[in-house]
């Protein structure tokens, strides 16, 4: 039995990055997956992939989080095409390092926009879909930084997380009636090819690998795992989750 069988979600951000990771997994499980990006070339690639494989086709549908009409576009073409949804992964989110003496407004307003606008936009759209399919999962995609004052990162960052830790717990809260369990997601510095990067100078590695008690970087199927899990029936019990999934890096 596959674990997300007869499930439909829809991940933001999943043209690329842990966003990709997440729809492919739970494609993987069963489930029908709408890839949601502004990136509709990557993202139709990303689909192509699913699609290889997958016993539910995946369908790429362009959003920008930003924009109340994108969203309700979205939900338009969820509901005509799968009639349903299940499982709302608000994933997309943007880091602009400028520490906050250096902060420009406008770089301020983009990620506030991204990281916080975004998903409360998408929980207003699809909260009334989800009630409609009895219930459902919805994941925000936090971080470390937003649980802890991460010394690595600059300020705006953990603004914008530790606003949707606390937007996760209020949907949590509110709509447990409707059987919608609310859980937000919180990674420690996954290794991508940006990290790689950033490791070639050894200062910046031994820092980033020395707060982690694991002594390792997640992977994204450390945190598509996570997803997969709190989205899943295991998790019927989880509401109002912040899980950190950094090694044990917020437990030091
Ligand atoms: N990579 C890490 O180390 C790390 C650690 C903790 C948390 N996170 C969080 O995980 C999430 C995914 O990170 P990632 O590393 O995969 O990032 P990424 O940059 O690789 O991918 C982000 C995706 O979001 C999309 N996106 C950006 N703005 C958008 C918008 N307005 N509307 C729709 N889509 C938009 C991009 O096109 C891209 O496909 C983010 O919320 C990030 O803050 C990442």
């Amino acid at each position: 039995m596959m674990r997300l069988e007869n499930k439909v979600a829809l991940v933001t951000g999943s043209a690329q990055g842990l966003g990709a990771a997440i729809a492919k997994l739970y494609a993987k499980e069963g489930a029908k997956v709408f890839v949601a990006d502004l990136k509709a070339e990557i993202g139709e690639k990303t689909v192509e992939e699913i699609n290889k494989t997958a016993k539910n086709k995946a369908e790429f549908i362009v959003l920008d989080v930003t924009d109340e009409g994108s969203w309700i576009n979205a939900v338009s073409s969820v509901v005509k095409s799968a009639g349903k949804l299940d499982i709302l992964v608000n994933n997309a989110g943007i880091n602009i390092r400028e520490p906050i003496e250096e902060m420009q407004v406008k770089s301020l307003d983009a990620m506030l926009a991204v990281n916080v606008k975004g998903p409360f936009l998408g929980i207003k759209h699809f909260i009334p879909i989800l009630r409609k399919a009895g219930g459902g999962s919805i994941i925000n995609m936090s971080s470390v930084c937003g649980l802890i004052g991460h010394k690595y990162t600059t300020e705006a960052y953990t603004v914008t997380k530790g606003a949707l830790t606390l937007l996760t717990k209020t949907i949590a809260v509110r709509y447990a009636k409707d059987n919608i369990r609310t859980n937000s997601i919180h990674p420690s510095t996954v290794n991508t090819p940006l990290v790689q990067e950033l490791f070639k100078n050894p200062d910046r590695k031994a820092e980033r690998l020395g707060e982690v008690p694991l002594g390792r970087l997640a992977t994204d199927m450390d945190v598509a795992n996570a997803a997969l899990f709190l989205a899943s029936e295991e998790a019927s019990f989880l509401n109002g989750v912040a899980l950190p999934v950094d090694g044990g890096t917020t437990a030091d």
